[in-house]
């Protein structure tokens, strides 16, 4: 077992490290680097991630839900539908524990879906909630585990049918492949048709405001209409990189 893997981020600006024992690290680092949009990439990733251990322990990129929680419970507000579950979907959930953790401590009633493309990621996903049950703080709470390419998220879910989309390294995985931008910016245009005109997608990301603010602007703008409101707050500063969080909020919701 290896300790560490470190990943080349987009552009060669900014080195992130994350610590896991990875078997064969330096031809999955290399992949990773290469192909992090790529289905094959993360299946390995989380087969290597957890094989060997002898029980689940979920992988969290960058943090956890303690470190982005108070970016993400204020938000969820049934406002005049109190009866009303609130959709939430973890696009490109991983194995992290942030869509279970949001379903758990939610004490109004959500709906959540933890997504990805990898089935690999998924599974283990499924079978930990099996065996392990988390009591949500609402009896209404529902929580899922889908495999699902967010590039196709209107295959799922209509338009205006989901309340908060959070990512967590997704986005910057996407911009830090090849394709770069196209795939990233397809994703965004189908979140923005997604959510409600109540609702917010949220990106936590490591890039700095200074690329990632320029490239949400641009590419909301590219999709006409002034689609969205941009803004961006910092959540910290971990093992020397600074994080952030990333709104973007619809103004129109194309039908
Ligand atoms: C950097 S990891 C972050 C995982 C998780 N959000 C976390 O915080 O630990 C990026 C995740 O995005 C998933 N992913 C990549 N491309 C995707 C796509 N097109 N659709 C859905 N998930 C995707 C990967 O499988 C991987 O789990």
């Amino acid at each position: 077992m290896f300790p560490l893997t470190k990943l080349l981020a987009r552009t060669g600006r900014q080195i992130f490290i994350f610590t896991r024992s990875v078997r064969h690290h330096s031809s999955l680092t290399a992949e990773l680097i290469e192909n992090m949009d790529k289905k094959s990439t993360w299946d390995r990733f989380y087969t290597e991630t957890s094989t060997g251990t002898p029980t689940f322990k979920n992988f969290e990129w960058f943090f956890g839900f303690s470190s982005v929680q108070d970016f993400i419970m204020p938000l969820l507000q049934t406002g005049s539908h109190p009866d009303t579950l609130l959709h939430i979907l973890d696009m490109g959930c991983g194995t992290s524990a942030l869509g279970p953790s949001i379903y758990r401590e939610s004490a109004v009633p959500v709906r959540v879906t933890c997504a990805d493309i990898s089935p690999v990621a998924v599974r283990l996903m499924q079978d930990h909630a099996k065996v392990k049950a988390v009591r949500p703080r609402s009896p209404s709470s529902q929580i899922q585990f889908v495999e699902l390419d967010c590039t196709q998220l209107d295959k799922h879910y209509s338009s205006n049918s989901l309340d908060l989309i959070v990512d967590k390294g997704t986005t910057d995985a996407l911009l830090r492949s090849k394709e770069e931008e196209g795939k990233a910016a397809l994703v965004l245009k189908q979140c923005l048709r997604a959510l409600r005109s109540s609702g917010s997608l949220l990106q936590f990301s490591d890039e700095d405001p200074d690329v990632r603010l320029v490239w949400l602007e641009t590419a909301v703008q590219e999709q006409g209409g002034g689609a969205a409101d941009v803004g961006v707050q910092e959540v910290g500063v971990l093992r020397g990189v600074c994080y952030y969080c990333y709104y973007v909020t619809p103004k129109h919701v194309k039908q």
